[in-house]
């Protein structure tokens, strides 16, 4: 499915805790993507949101909040195309799927997280690289 990926792993605190997960991707048209975000293992995830800073909007390409999705804070781009690797979270995973990509969903994704009381924490910056095959 991937040409390459390319992972790392910053540790901000102990990694049990909290890690930055920062990862370059390259993907062909029509791919399914897995954009890489792991947060704490335990206590309740309060707030999760994807974004991609380059489409100069207010919207989100993934936006959770106390046990909901919400599609009407997703970019018309993402509706329908994103959804989480595994529904219940479980260890920390918040991983999304992206699918069906196209060469525009090129470019940089965020991922932060907070929990009841906490500020925002970036836990994923990944790059995605878009191409046909061949060029
Ligand atoms: C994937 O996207 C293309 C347009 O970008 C569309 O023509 C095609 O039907 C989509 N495929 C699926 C399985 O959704
Ligand atoms: C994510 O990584 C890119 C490329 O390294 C960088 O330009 C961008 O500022 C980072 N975004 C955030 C929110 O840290």
């Amino acid at each position: 499915m991937f040409d390459s990926r390319k992972i790392l792993f910053v540790c901000l605190l102990p990694c049990s805790v909290i890690c930055l997960t920062s990862e370059e991707i390259r993907a062909k048209p029509g791919d399914n993507v897995i954009l890489q975000c792991r947060g704490p293992r335990e206590g309740v995830i309060e707030l999760l949101e994807w974004s991609k800073p380059d489409l100069k909007s207010e919207d989100y390409v993934f936006y959770f909040r106390d046990e909901n999705v919400y599609e009407r804070y997703q970019h018309p781009l993402f509706r329908g195309r994103v959804e989480l690797r595994d529904p219940q979270m479980k260890e920390g995973d918040f991983a999304v799927i992206l699918k069906n990509v196209t060469i525009k969903d090129s470019g940089t994704y965020v991922c932060y997280y907070g929990n009841a009381g906490s500020r925002l924490h970036l836990i994923s910056n990944i790059t995605l690289t878009v191409r046909d095959s061949g060029s």
